[in-house]
């Protein structure tokens, strides 16, 4: 447990990112958005802070970190690319494609990011903060998503304040997240796999390296964040409903509305910038229950239905 802390929530602007560059480079963490949802970050190179994060969260020390980089030749210096680890960057990044690569021997990681593993996590974001958060810093940045360990991402400031207020000093509000689901993650290095479905297709990076992407059918949870109860409320949910039952909290889409709808006009990308909006907002409301409209599993409905099993998981 860390002592408790003011946590103050400023905008994005110059003086917001010069803080939390002070705060990171005094060994602290911030709170910032990326484009995916708000990320919690730290100095990547200093075991003490990003010790600083797990505390914050709550965080199981086995559960290892994203390294948040500015461009592929920082991700260079601290994972090793293969041809299709460059062919997945040059189509992806900035944008949300975490890779998770062999470690470089020579990497000035803090252990405790990789939580010991050989490998590591690595994307660069696209989203303005954290862009200048990293140019600001001039270090490589671990980022978990903003939340207390085992609840919802946060996409809003409020989110996070709901959930870390008191444990972390500084968030920075740049409004809600425009993807609202955390990057895919797909490892590299032996055959490739999806560990984690998100904003990108498994078949838009099978494309680009020209090969199937295996999909974890070995049932091996190869990412903590693969644990089936990953992204619980603190409520009952119940998925493909098609009508409200008395004491819950109905999550519309298309035609089957709701007290929320993820997108009344049935639009997927729409779902997933308001899904964990949406979820906390359920568990906010008086309901005992949560009720969610069946998402179809096309597209980016994958990752959206991945996120509503693990919250229905109990
Ligand atoms: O969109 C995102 O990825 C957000 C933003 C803040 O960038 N971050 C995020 O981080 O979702 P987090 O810590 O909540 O999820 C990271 C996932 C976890 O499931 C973790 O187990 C997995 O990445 N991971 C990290 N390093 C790994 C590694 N070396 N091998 C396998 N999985 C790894
Ligand atoms: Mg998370």
């Amino acid at each position: 447990m860390t002592a408790p802390t003011d946590t103050r929530t400023l905008p994005y602007g110059d003086a917001a990112m010069a803080e939390a560059a002070a705060v990171i480079a005094a060994g602290g963490c911030v709170a910032v958005p990326t484009e995916t949802v708000y990320g919690l970050a730290a100095d990547a190179t200093d075991a003490n802070a990003v010790a600083g994060i797990y505390a914050a969260k709550g965080r199981p020390s086995f559960n290892p970190l994203i390294v948040h980089v500015p461009d592929r030749q920082a991700a260079e210096k601290i994972a090793l690319f293969d041809r299709d680890a460059r062919a997945l960057a040059d189509a992806f990044w900035p944008g949300p494609l975490t890779l998770v690569l062999p470690l470089r021997p020579d990497a000035a990681i803090a252990g405790l990011v990789t939580a010991g593993l050989e490998t590591v996590a690595i994307r660069v974001p696209q989203h303005r903060a954290m862009q200048a958060l990293l140019a600001a810093a001039g270090k490589p940045l671990a980022a978990p998503s903003a939340n207390a360990s085992g609840s919802i991402s946060p996409t809003r400031a409020a989110h996070v304040a709901a959930s870390l207020g008191g444990r972390i000093p500084l968030i920075i509000d740049d409004g809600a997240t425009s993807g609202g689901i955390e990057s895919t993650i797909v490892a590299l290095g032996g055959s490739p796999r999806l560990l984690r479905p998100g904003p990108i297709a498994a078949e838009a990076i099978e494309r680009e390296i020209g090969r199937w992407l295996g999909r974890g059918a070995d049932g091996k949870v190869e990412a903590p964040g693969q644990l089936a109860s990953h992204y619980a409320p603190s409520k009952p949910v119940r998925l493909e409903a098609t009508e409200r039952c008395a004491d819950e909290w109905m999550i519309g889409f298309g035609a089957v509305a709701g007290n929320d709808t993820l997108s009344a006009k049935g639009d997927l990308t729409e779902a997933a910038a308001r899904l964990f909006d949406a979820l906390h907002r359920a568990d906010d409301s008086d309901a005992a229950a949560i009720a969610v409209a069946p998402i179809p599993d096309i597209g980016i409905g994958i990752a959206i239905n991945d996120r509503l099993m693990r919250a229905a998981h109990r």
